[in-house]
């Protein structure tokens, strides 16, 4: 089983993960003690959040007329702050996550594209992810100086040059998203942009955070004949089902002994492409905050109005479920088709995990597919950033997939007249290992001969095609 070990460093330090959600946002850390075994903990109490809410705020924020920061998170979730909003005329930010994404001309990118709200007209998406980064900290700051360590002030203090922070993001963004996501660290002074602060910032998909959370959670063990053992020669396929995207990864276990993984189709993710009207956003928050929450059953009863409450009928409840379900369902059997080995178990993380409606739903398809579904007791909405600590503590990943591969093989004939060709500077060669300026070797290649061109881009070199001299 896995143990993880005693903090090998000779100073005091802290690992921050901070997971910004589409919709809610979390952070996890852990504090690391010299010769102490590291725990991961929550940041469970923000501002403006009841004793026993949830531990994620709402992604949202609150500008006023001349673009400054009003209220963050559970604050904009207060009647006065509502109603002060409205007075004023505030602008509110939600969904900004989705800002950031890489476009795409999907149908469901252009979808979310017509759905999510405009920031404001003088805030870029890394302002206003620097002002979520901002305050998430200071709440960090706050939790752990009051709560957490006896002396948490000078704690702080000590470590706060050194903090390690990890930031999570979707499957599938890459450099140009977590470009954005190291600028807005900087520009909310979590990091400076001195070279030796890069190493305090790492990144981590959501999809191997949840992964590392499934792992401490013990999901990714099977109990045979009383003991545990790691499943072996299976993949499993984590999915973060969360407010805006669906994480998808598949794993298997790599080395039992070591206790690693790796990915064994390429990470994916999907986003749902369905929202709620923006006409009705306080039935949603209302919807989102109750009724989505406690569904289970699309045999209660129809169309109902009691003292100004509206009951909606289980089979429209559900209604509203099924996109989200079926993108699931969709994106497990494209993740199983591809992987290289057997998928045997899907585990369901995410704030979608708790919905005791889309779990049965999901058990009862993927049963039909030959697949058990897990979902941890506890906590699924802060997999992300409990994961992303683990990540940094533990490593469990040791393999990875690449999303793309560089380096095209085709066959279309070579014609040197081609203004294509020529226009890229393209080189070309008689076999794979010698490559020359088409202008030095086309003279010398000799009919019969087949050659392969290479077009040249940017820095990267990309091995269009083969070609045929006989045809040209
Ligand atoms: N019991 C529940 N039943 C149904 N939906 C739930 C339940 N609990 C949470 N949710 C939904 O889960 C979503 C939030 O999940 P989560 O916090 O994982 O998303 P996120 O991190 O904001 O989004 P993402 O990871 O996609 O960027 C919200 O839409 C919320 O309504
Ligand atoms: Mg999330």
């Amino acid at each position: 089983m896995f143990k993880r070990k005693p903090f090998s460093g000779t100073q005091q330090g802290l690992v921050l993960a901070i997971d910004i959600g589409t919709t809610y946002s979390g952070c996890s850390f852990s504090v690391l003690d010299p010769g102490v075994v590291p725990e991961i903990k929550g940041v469970t109490s923000f501002p403006a959040q009841p004793p026993s809410g949830a531990s994620k705020i709402p992604s949202v924020l609150y500008y006023d007329s001349v673009g400054v920061l009003r209220a963050v998170g559970a604050e904009t979730l207060l009647e006065s702050t509502i109603e002060q909003a409205e007075d004023e005329q505030w602008t509110k930010v939600e969904w900004f996550k989705l800002h950031l994404r890489p476009k795409s001309s999907k149908t469901a990118d252009l979808r979310i594209h017509q759905q999510i709200l405009a920031l404001p007209p003088d805030k870029s998406v890394i302002q206003v992810y620097a002002d979520f980064l901002r305050y998430l900290f200071s709440c960090c700051r706050t939790f752990i100086e009051e709560r957490m360590l006896s002396g948490g002030v000078g704690f702080w203090e000590s470590v706060q040059d050194r903090i390690v922070f990890v930031l999570s993001h979707p499957n599938g963004w890459e450099g140009p998203q977590q470009n954005s996501m190291r600028r807005a660290a900087v520009l909310a002074g979590l990091i400076t942009e001195n070279p030796e602060d890069r190493d305090r910032l790492h990144f981590v998909t959501e999809g191997e955070a949840s992964l590392h959370f499934c792992i401490n959670n013990r999901l990714t063990v099977k109990v045979y004949l009383g003991a545990l053992y790691f499943l072996k020669d299976e993949g499993i396929i984590v999915v973060d089902a969360g407010g805006g995207t669906i994480d998808l990864s598949a794993y298997s276990v790599s080395d039992p002994d070591t206790n690693t993984f790796e990915e064994i189709t390429p990470s994916e993710y999907k986003l749902y492409g369905t929202r709620f009207e923006e006409d009705i956003p306080r039935i949603t928050e209302c919807f989102d905050q109750t009724t989505k929450l406690q569904f289970k059953d699309n045999r209660e009863p129809d169309l109902d109005i009691r003292s100004g409450q509206m009951k909606i009928a289980g089979l429209t409840m559900a209604r509203f479920f099924q996109p989200s379900i079926d993108t699931i369902s969709e994106a497990i059997v494209d993740q199983r088709r591809d992987a290289c080995k057997v998928i045997t178990t899907v585990l369901l993380v995410g704030g979608f995990a708790a919905s005791p409606w889309m779990f049965s739903e999901l058990k009862d398809t993927f049963q039909q597919l030959g697949l058990s579904i897990y979902r941890p007791d506890t906590h699924v909405n802060k997999a992300v950033s409990d994961g992303g600590v683990s990540f940094y503590l533990d490593h469990f990943v040791a393999i990875r997939m690449a999303r793309y591969s560089y380096g095209i093989h085709a066959h279309p004939l070579y014609n040197f007249s081609n203004p294509e060709h020529q226009r890229r500077g393209f080189f070309i060669s008689l076999d794979d290992s010698t490559r020359h300026k088409s202008s030095e070797s086309h003279s010398n290649a000799s009919p019969n001969t087949v050659c392969k061109i290479f077009l040249k881009m940017r820095d990267v070199e990309i091995s269009l095609s083969h070609f045929d001299v006989r045809s040209v």
